[in-house]
């Protein structure tokens, strides 16, 4: 049995634990996964392992959402087979929570799964997407439609890396955090006043170990793991509705649009302002509200054609596996889009 830490390691102590996990793993072939911005991380990440097979292969992906697609999936796939990768291949993903969920779903479906290492290297991927072990591509259209729940041999969290992080991908991240502390009541005001200057290890460390507890909790999202997918309805079908009008914006400022709704339809109109002041409200045309609707119903959390939000009973007390009808949604909307 292979070792797994699926709970993430810091820092130097983080590239410690790596380098002794490499020396365990002792892998017949090492595979970098990267995007090409990421690929810049490598200069940061490779020299700080003394045990990292020197013969490594990069494997460099478009950056974006885009690549997270049964396509690229397959090149992967057929490049693995190429370079005769067999299951005691390791694959180490560098990079944002496109390259963490595509990675992760490749290694866990190649030669029925091998061992694979996330490395985040954007907030989003640190708070959120590195952690939990799901993964995923898209499918026609729709996001996450393939994919698994695998652990990760390891998680290395190295907030280093976010000093070329764009402001925007910042932001995105933030989002997954304001999500964290909306669903725990703790310290919302405090960290909707963050900026990437006052950001500190305890902040992410923090975010992290809260998500964390409930994956411990309900692994296969089976009950409690849904709380997660607070603003997530909304926001999934923002997302690839705005991907498919040309129009493509990151997955947190989707979650933020979501989380919008999902606190005018909690009935909490202080925080809903609260985060408007930091993240405005983006105006929904009315001809977007049935496409959107449609997204929503196609959501996995829903069945029986019925849309199930994740809600707040009260601010840190969320509630899961609600009935939301069209109409309150549609009013809930219209509700945000009168304010502005
Ligand atoms: N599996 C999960 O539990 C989970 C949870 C949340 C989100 N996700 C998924 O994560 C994805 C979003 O993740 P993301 O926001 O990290 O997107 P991303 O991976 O596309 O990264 C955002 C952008 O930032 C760039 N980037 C990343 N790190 C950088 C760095 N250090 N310096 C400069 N540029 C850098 C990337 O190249 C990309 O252009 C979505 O596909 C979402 O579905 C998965």
């Amino acid at each position: 049995m292979k070792t797994s830490h699926s709970y993430p390691f810091f820092g130097p102590e983080g590239y410690d634990g790596l380098d002794v996990l490499l020396q365990e793993l002792a892998p017949t072939k090492t595979f970098l996964l990267v995007d090409s911005n990421t690929v810049n991380c490598l200069s940061v990440f490779v020299p700080k392992l003394a045990q990292l097979d020197a013969e490594f292969e990069v494997l460099e992906v478009p950056p974006g959402e885009e690549s997270k697609s049964l396509e690229v999936a397959a090149n992967l796939w057929s490049v693995l087979l190429e370079y005769g990768a067999d299951r005691n291949s390791l694959i180490i993903n560098v990079g944002g929570g496109v390259i963490c969920d595509l990675g992760a779903f490749i290694a866990s479906t190649y030669k029925r799964g091998i061992s694979f290492i996330n490395v985040p290297t954007s907030l989003l991927a640190m708070v959120d997407a590195s952690v939990g072990g799901k993964n995923g591509i898209n499918f026609e259209g729709l996001k996450n439609q393939l994919g698994s729940f695998t652990q990760p041999n390891f998680v290395l969290v190295d907030p280093d890396f976010l000093v070329t992080l764009p402001q925007k991908e910042w932001e995105s991240g933030h989002a997954e955090m304001l999500k964290h502390a909306l669903l725990s009541g703790e310290r919302w005001l405090e960290l909707l006043a963050l900026e990437p200057e006052s950001l500190a290890l305890h902040d992410i460390e923090q975010s992290i170990a809260f998500k964390a507890e409930i994956v411990r909790e309900d692994f296969k999202e089976n009950g409690k793991r849904k709380m997660l997918n607070l603003g997530h309805t909304t926001g999934h079908a923002w997302e690839s509705f705005s991907a498919a009008s040309g129009k493509p914006c990151t997955h947190g400022a989707a979650v933020i649009q979501g989380l919008h709704v999902a606190l005018i339809l909690s009935g909490l109109p202080e925080e809903q302002s609260a985060l408007a002041q930091r993240y405005p409200w983006q105006l929904v045309e009315e001809e977007a509200l049935q496409p959107l609707w449609e997204r929503q119903l196609q959501d996995k959390k829903n069945a029986n054609g019925e849309v199930r939000y994740v809600l707040l009973a009260r601010f840190g007390a969320p509630v899961w596996d609600v009935e939301i009808t069209l109409e309150r949604w549609t009013q809930a909307v219209l509700a945000l889009n009168s304010a502005l």
